[in-house]
């Protein structure tokens, strides 16, 4: 059985004043051992969240694909480890849409990461016109392909779904069409790695909240949520990470 995996992406949002949010979190996820937690807060804050909440898995929101360089105002794999992450996310939507990432982009930087010693979370998703044109599977199995990493193993990538309309719009897909995208994911990544998929845990992420995180979380083939606006405050992300342990911890 695949261990639940809850994981908060803090965007661009947070400051130090915002760290206290991670005691209780911190608190919750040390309750919860059957769930691993994590949360991916802005460049600034890692190294002071780190220290704040040692016990608490910290992670980035990106990473440049490069070790090092000519690159003004990006950051290294190595260098968010050593700030204290653990972590990364790669391939984000608001990366590859605004930002132009490409799925070689996102396959180099996820290889960067793994050289640093980091996990990663490597996001997928479809847009609404994509999915309103029957393309919604065809779209991620395309990004899967050209972003999932050489060596790509569950020890230390996950792969997570997040549907772009989904995003921070109150919007969530039918239980069902979760589901399937999930099992076409998981397909997908047993005929590019073999047996070692079915370890691989695919998150679901998009509008999750307390109300709805059960659901989602018992949902065929889905192993953690990625949580956006719903990480912010403890108040909101405890209760997501109690629904995972209730269900899978
Ligand atoms: P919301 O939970 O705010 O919809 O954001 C999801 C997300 O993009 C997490 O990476």
């Amino acid at each position: 059985m695949r261990r639940k995996l809850v994981a908060g992406n803090w965007k661009m949002n947070g400051s130090r004043g915002a760290l206290a949010e991670l005691d209780g979190i911190a608190a919750a996820a040390a309750g919860t051992p059957g769930v691993d937690v994590g949360i991916a807060v802005p460049f600034t804050l890692i190294a002071p969240a780190a220290e704040r909440v040692p016990g608490l898995t910290i992670g980035a929101q990106d990473v440049h694909l490069a070790a090092s360089g000519a690159h003004t105002g990006c950051i290294s794999a190595a260098m968010v480890a050593e700030a204290g992450a653990r972590f990364t996310l790669v391939g984000h939507s608001e990366r590859r849409c605004d930002r132009g990432e490409s799925d070689a982009d996102v396959k180099a930087k996820a290889e960067a990461a793994r050289r640093a010693g980091l996990s990663v979370i490597l996001c997928v998703g479809e847009q609404l016109a994509e999915r309103d044109a029957g393309r919604a599977e065809a779209v991620v199995a395309e990004q899967i392909a050209g972003s999932l990493p050489e060596g790509a193993a569950a020890d230390w990538l996950s792969i997570a779904y997040e549907p772009v309309w989904a995003i921070g719009t109150g919007r969530t897909p039918t239980l069902a069409d979760v589901a399937q995208m999930h099992g076409t994911i998981r397909r997908q990544l047993a005929a590019s790695i073999g047996g070692g998929a079915d370890a691989m845990r695919i998150l679901y992420g998009g509008s999750v909240t307390a109300d709805n995180a059960a659901d989602l979380l018992g949902a065929a083939d889905v192993d953690g949520a990625l949580v956006g606006g719903a990480s912010l405050t403890a108040a909101k992300f405890v209760p997501i990470v109690s629904a995972a342990s209730v269900i899978g911890g």
